[in-house]
């Protein structure tokens, strides 16, 4: 067999597993067997001297990784905030692989560059953005909540004489930072990463469903960036975005929005009432690999003030091709070399359309009303008002939350996780997954009654 036939059989192997796994994981159970996991074992060896042949180190792969993975894909994985993969996605993160494009710079990546900037000017108009945003296609929220506050540090500090991309923050003027008390941790990290420390944040007051009291934010004066967030990750609750904006947008305070999830509510008509005013802010953090369910690692970050984010993410040298008359995708984002992971965001809103991700979106909500309404009607106790994806229930005292979500999560027909929600305990229900039906609703609250019952 010559290497040509070799490759092709290669690739061939690999998307047989993968389709495979694909077709399991609606039946499998979510979580690996003891012995899969044990299996993992296996794979811990000193580095070989020697060649394995390449269609080995594949079948390695699939015999010992394939079902030792927890089934995040499926449609009755519920934790965290875990969206599953559109199969058009899986598809074209597997052909963007084949091209393997450093998508950098338009004039040497066009087709890739192209797509993202389609994508992109998509978004910002599904969501109601500005239509002159810039846009960063990054790994996830984090790095775009990290990306869109760099921009937001510039344009802040920029707007008292202060050059920080020059100078650094050391006797630069001194910067306020305010944010609600459920503030995802994620953004104290970005806070961290960008030198303005984890803690010097002023903490807002938050209702019982998590969102910021704009009536409690303090007059605003000299540099100021407020971080919002459209989206609790227990509560699915948005802070009153267009009320903040109203009260320190005057005083020329940057408003950022973390919407990982949240966002994606703007491109559902029945749900867009709770983006009400968050439009007037002035960047954007969201995922796509939640809620539009395009595979791991996919976040993208929008900012009003283009020159902004440009002007803390591009970079020039000599040998780099960065003159053009269209977007370069690293023109705005912290990598210089990087996937074009926008090309999956591009296939599932081409493939969806404006209807199909407002479908998607909806179905999701009245999945999670499902579970709510038939935990309530069995006697739980519903810590939240289900107004998006999340549901947040409690069966009794934290000892007693603790052993029903252990005991679902051993039983694999479903995954949910556990939180503390202003000091209750709680068990999360996240519904993000595209190929979730009412009936894995009813088969999972099978078990989870199954389970309250027998613990309570
Ligand atoms: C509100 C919010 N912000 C940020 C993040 C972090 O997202 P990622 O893990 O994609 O970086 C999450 C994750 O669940 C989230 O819910």
């Amino acid at each position: 067999m010559n290497d040509k036939d070799q490759s092709r059989d290669l690739l061939a192997a690999a998307a047989e597993f993968g389709i495979r796994y694909r077709e399991q994981s609606v039946d499998r159970a979510v979580v690996p067997s003891a012995e899969a996991l044990a299996n993992v074992e296996r794979l811990i060896e000193p580095m070989p001297r020697t060649r394995t042949a390449d269609s080995e180190v594949l079948a390695l792969l699939d015999e010992v990784g394939s079902p030792a993975t927890v089934t995040m894909t499926g449609p009755r994985f519920f934790g965290f905030v875990i969206g599953g993969s559109l199969p058009v996605t899986v598809a074209s993160n597997w052909l963007t692989t084949a091209w393997d494009q450093n998508s950098g710079m338009h004039e040497v990546t066009a087709a890739t560059a192209t797509l993202e900037r389609v994508a992109m000017n998509w978004m910002i108009d599904m969501f109601g953005l500005p239509a002159d945003s810039a846009a960063s296609f990054v790994t996830g929220a984090t790095v775009a909540n990290f990306t869109a506050l760099a921009a937001a540090r510039n344009r802040v500090y920029a707007n008292v004489g202060w050059d920080v991309e020059a100078n650094g923050l050391i006797g630069a003027p001194p910067l306020t930072i305010l944010v609600g008390e459920e503030t995802h941790p994620t953004v104290f990290k970005s806070l961290g990463m960008l030198g303005f420390g984890r803690d010097t944040a002023i903490r807002i007051p938050v209702d019982g469903q998590g969102r910021m009291d704009a009536a409690q934010l303090p007059m605003v004066a000299g540099p100021t960036i407020v971080c919002t967030q459209a989206g609790n990750l227990n509560t699915g609750a948005f802070d009153p975005v267009g009320d903040i904006c109203d009260a320190v947008k005057p005083q020329g305070a940057w408003v950022h929005v973390d919407g990982a999830f949240g966002l994606w509510a703007a491109a559902s008509p029945a749900l867009q009432h709770l983006c009400s005013g968050l439009q007037a802010a002035d960047s954007w953090a969201t995922d796509a690999h939640k809620w539009l369910n395009v595979p791991y690692d996919s976040g993208v970050a929008f900012v009003r003030d283009a020159a902004a984010l440009k002007s803390a993410m591009s970079i020039t040298a000599e040998y780099l091709l960065m003159a053009s008359e269209f977007r370069n995708p690293s023109d705005f984002t912290p990598e210089l070399s990087r996937r074009a992971r926008g090309v999956d965001v591009w296939a599932a809103l081409k493939s969806l359309g404006r209807e199909g991700v407002a479908e998607m979106i909806d179905r999701c909500c009245q999945n999670a009303r499902r579970f709510a309404d038939r935990l309530q009607a069995a006697g739980c106790d519903v810590l939240n008002d289900v107004v998006l994806n999340q549901v947040l229930v409690s069966f009794g005292d934290d000892a007693t939350n603790r052993k029903i979500v252990e005991a679902i999560q051993k039983d694999g027909t479903c995954w949910c996780g556990s939180t503390v929600w202003q000091g209750r305990s709680a068990m999360r229900i996240s519904v993000c997954n595209w190929s979730t039906t009412a009936a894995d609703v009813d088969e999972s609250l099978e078990v989870i009654l199954a389970m309250a019952t027998k613990y309570q």
